[in-house]
């Protein structure tokens, strides 16, 4: 065997993850006891047990990380976040601690449209300062790939504004990104009572020119009673897939407004948030194989109830992912196992679920087919964590357990 460029040894497990969401997740997920990983080209080139390694497999070149005797498994996937914007809003989660509520605020002036005008007054320069903390803390969570959204910028300078930072955060952090143009985020302050008009500025301007400079995989939109219509989505959405960008869409977040299935006759990659997804949209995610995306973080910190339906969406199989939705209003966080350990305790995920939801799910989701997987062959983006199996994440609620993370077989955090 040519020489391993690197080398985890002593683990506790080598947890492959491969398989597909329609077989039970404990299936899925494979625990090797006490195996090593062997790494090659940013490739997983070797699992097993030490004392199997092939002969000439470890040379003095190699690199060996010991695992201390923890588990190893693949890095996180993030399919949900708006991590680039200008400002904060710790006032609004105060008032919502008092009662207030997220539409409330939100029509009082704050919202989102609050951070699009700290967002639009800020430089690119500005933008990447702000967001590469943020990316950090990601990465240290374990998360090697991350989706982000633009959706502060809500016209056509600062929607291009914001999907160039992203692209530069791209070459500055080892965070894999995938970008999303999420230019419906909200109706604009200065389209106020011209909603109709906005939607024709996406679908005229702010689509073909992101298009046209290859800056966006997805087009999300928000649909809910205070954004935008199901009408104005399946005009969008369809115009994006035109122009070859995947359909996303905010969907079912603060009342039921068929964004499940919106998404099945749109045929979505993913709906996201689905608190209020109905029975039949249920259904149509299965039938038509859009993935779940669940951001319990954001359920939690806008103090709704009910939680997202999980267990009833996996039961019906749907593949279901789970994101941080990093932003300053819905979810200041960061915390990837927060939302895996919500998931378990609140959307009714066992823990292989939610892992699954975190690597492979969410991989899926963002049509990555080597990524979210630990298998020979696959992208060597890999944690080792600092306890003995996965379901240890979800259990010792919130905390940290990345202790080392590897983007292609090379440690960076
Ligand atoms: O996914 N629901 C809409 N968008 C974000 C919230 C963004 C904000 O409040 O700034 C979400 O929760």
């Amino acid at each position: 065997m040519e020489p391993l460029e690197l080398l985890i040894r002593n683990t506790s497990e080598v947890l492959t993850v491969e398989g597909s969401h329609r077989e039970p997740a404990e299936r899925a997920l494979t625990p090797q006891p006490r195996a090593s990983v062997g790494v090659r080209g940013g490739r997983v080139a070797w699992v097993g047990p030490e004392e199997r390694l092939p002969p000439g497999a470890v040379d003095a070149a190699t690199q060996v990380l010991d695992a201390g005797g923890m588990f190893v498994g693949p890095g996180f996937v993030d399919p949900h976040t708006h991590l680039v914007f200008a400002g904060e809003r710790a006032s609004e989660f105060d008032l919502r601690c008092q009662g207030a509520t997220y539409l409330q605020i939100a029509q009082a002036g704050g919202g989102i449209v609050s951070t699009v005008r700290a967002t639009r007054a800020a430089s690119e320069e500005e933008l990447i300062q702000w967001a590469l903390p943020r990316l950090q803390r990601l990465l240290e969570y374990g998360v090697t790939t991350a989706e982000v959204k633009s959706g502060y910028g809500l016209d056509l300078e600062n929607e291009l504004k914001m999907l160039r930072v992203v692209r530069r955060l791209g070459q500055l952090t080892p965070v894999e990104l995938v970008p999303t143009l999420l230019c419906a985020h909200a109706v604009p302050e200065e389209y106020k009572g011209r909603r109709e008009a906005y939607v024709e500025l996406c679908v005229q301007e702010i689509l073909p020119a992101v298009a046209q400079e290859g800056l966006a995989c997805f087009c999300d939109i928000f649909v809910e009673q205070s954004a935008f219509t199901p009408d104005e989505a399946r005009r969008l959405l369809l115009a994006a897939k035109a122009l070859g960008l995947r359909p996303r869409l905010h969907g079912d977040q603060l009342t039921s407004g068929g964004g499940a299935e919106l998404a099945a006759e749109l045929g979505a990659a993913t709906v996201d948030h689905l608190e209020h997804v109905s029975e039949a949209g249920i259904r149509a995610l299965a039938e038509a194989n859009v993935t779940a995306v669940l951001v319990p973080t954001s359920t939690l910190f806008l103090r709704m109830r009910p939680y997202a339906p999980g267990r009833r969406l996996r039961d019906a199989g749907v593949n279901v992912a789970l994101g941080t939705n990093v932003n300053p209003g819905s979810a200041m966080t960061e915390n990837l196992p927060l939302a895996m350990g919500l998931a378990c305790l609140e959307n009714g995920l066992t823990a292989a679920e939610a892992y699954w939801a975190a690597t492979r799910g969410a991989a899926l989701a963002l049509n990555l087919p080597s990524h979210g997987r630990l298998a020979v062959g696959d992208k060597a983006d890999l944690v080792i964590f600092s306890c003995s199996n996965h379901q240890h994440v979800p259990y010792h609620l919130g905390v940290n357990h990345a202790r080392t993370v590897l983007k292609s077989g090379r440690v960076v955090a």
